[in-house]
């Protein structure tokens, strides 16, 4: 009997069980989109499709939602759209983790489900610039039943690194080309530049370095959750490098996300180009993607950011949690980039249709007010060539497009204390607005372009207003159950 372990458990379900058993109503719930059970929820992990079954782990602290000891958490489903929560699998119960049980993947082949994972231990001394205060261990464990994990063993541990890190080493994701196995670690180095480190293996557990991918110009001093993969036919990185300057019409945030285009040869040769952000909304960090059973690459992202107290109070902190995931994206490659568009499954959300765009063609200069009745709506805009727009949430949320430029903002409370985020998109062909309680995601041109944000309102109807399209698209209310279930 391990009694840390047990003693960890009982807490984290007493915890999940006063949550859950709370008094009162938490109107922003999410109804569609992964939430934590109770506490905090940040990077997914070890995101996989294994016997018949969609396994999404996620960085968990059910302690405090603010963050706190990291454990994974589970959820299984078999559609992408409803969750079937299984508990806390890994725990920080052995002297590699003790600290935390850190952000990793899943690796599927022959009846086994693989993780491999970083293992967090916090010690003396300052792990930002030098080799110490911090132990970062590559561990790897498995399971048959995607539940219940045998022993850990320690993989890599400091003294394996190579020289020039700093003690920020982490985030391992696996894949298998031929006959070996590939891992890329993010890093920090010592002179305070993000990069990738990529090592080989022909068993899963002796891994070789073979080289550092980064990009000839220092980008940021951190690379967290590095994610490389091949999306028809072309080779991408996906990190989310810290340390970037805002800048007005991208990088608005305080750390970032996106993919690097590869060159073909980039596992011998050659640097990654060409960053473009995954999202350009207030909450989107640390995405992860994965192949699934029907060979589509699919990505999720978490819902939300580290560290922006003096931009933001989430309000749901005093409900005893914080942040989500995305709806899980399709990924494809097209024009030179990524489209990223929700899952087709996502659709099976959908309820009533309130009204189509046949029946709703209309003079783009009048106002249209459109009330639906629910807190949540997935609203499709198709074709339209208009070059500004505006379309009104609730009074305080505005999306406009004007002069090539795409704004997403709040004024009052819904915003938290957000304000504004634009990107620029010179042709604007439709959009998709996918709204959750308090989460929207707003796709432009099927994906080009996302804007992923928590919005906060008391209202249970949303009032919409719409000037300047020709026609305005269809709209669904959404199912009134929760896709969240075994909580
Ligand atoms: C990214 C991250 C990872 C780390 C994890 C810890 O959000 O900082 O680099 O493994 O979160 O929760």
């Amino acid at each position: 009997m391990n009694v840390m372990r047990d003693t960890l458990l009982r807490v984290i379900r007493r915890r999940e069980t006063e949550y859950q058993n709370r008094p009162g109503q938490d109107k922003w719930r999410l109804r569609f989109h992964i939430m934590p059970p109770a506490g905090w929820l940040n990077d997914p992990n070890g995101l996989c499709f294994y016997r018949g079954k969609y396994h999404f782990f996620f960085q968990y602290s059910p302690f405090d939602p603010e963050g706190g000891l990291k454990v994974w958490g589970e959820y299984t489903g078999t559609d992408l759209v409803h969750w079937q929560y299984e508990g806390t699998p890994l725990l920080p119960d052995s002297p590699w983790d003790c600290h935390g049980v850190y952000s990793g993947c899943a690796f599927t082949e022959d009846g086994l489900l693989d993780i491999f994972y970083t293992g967090n231990v916090k010690l003396d001394g300052d792990y930002d610039y030098v080799n110490s205060g911090r132990e970062a261990n590559t561990i790897y464990t498995c399971s048959e039943d995607g539940i219940h994990f045998r022993e850990k063993e320690c993989l890599l541990e400091m003294k394996d690194y190579p020289t020039g890190y700093t003690n920020h080493i982490r985030d391992p994701k696996v894949w298998k080309a031929g006959d070996t196995c590939y891992m890329v670690l993010g890093g920090r180095k010592k002179d305070n530049r993000g990069a990738v480190l990529l090592y080989a293996s022909k068993d899963k557990k002796h891994w070789e370095f073979v080289r550092e991918v980064t990009t000839r110009e220092p980008f940021g001093y951190m690379w967290e959750c590095p994610d490389a993969f091949c999306l028809d036919g072309q080779w991408l990185l996906s990190v989310s490098p810290q340390g970037l300057k805002r800048e007005e019409f991208c990088r608005q945030n305080i750390y970032q996300s996106g993919y690097f285009i590869l060159p073909e040869k980039w596992m011998e040769e050659g640097e990654p180009k060409e960053f473009r952000e995954w999202d350009m909304g207030f909450d989107f960090y640390a995405p992860q993607t994965f192949r699934d059973e029907k060979g589509r690459r699919i990505l999720v992202g978490w819902a939300g950011l580290p560290d922006i107290k003096e931009e933001y109070n989430n309000p749901t902190v005093e409900q005893g949690w914080q942040h989500a995931f995305t709806i899980p994206r399709e990924l494809k490659w097209k024009n030179g980039k990524v489209y990223q568009y929700p899952v087709k499954e996502a659709e099976m959300l959908r309820e009533k249709e309130l009204f189509s765009s046949s029946r709703q063609d209309r003079d783009p200069e009048k106002t249209q007010g459109i009330l639906v009745e629910d807190s949540c709506f997935d609203w499709e805009i198709k074709e339209t060539d208009s070059r500004s727009f505006i379309i009104i949430i609730e009074e305080e949320c505005v999306l406009k497009y004007e002069d090539g430029v795409f704004f997403l903002s709040f004024e009052g409370a819904m915003g938290a204390g957000r304000k504004v985020r634009k990107a620029l998109v010179p042709k604007l062909y439709s959009i998709r607005i996918l709204a959750d309680t308090s989460l929207m995601e707003i796709y432009l041109n099927e994906g080009e372009y996302v804007f992923t944000s928590r919005y906060y309102t008391e209202s249970d109807v949303r009032q919409l207003s719409v000037r300047g399209l020709q026609n305005a698209g269809n709209i669904w209310t959404m199912k009134k159950q929760t896709c969240l279930t075994g909580l």
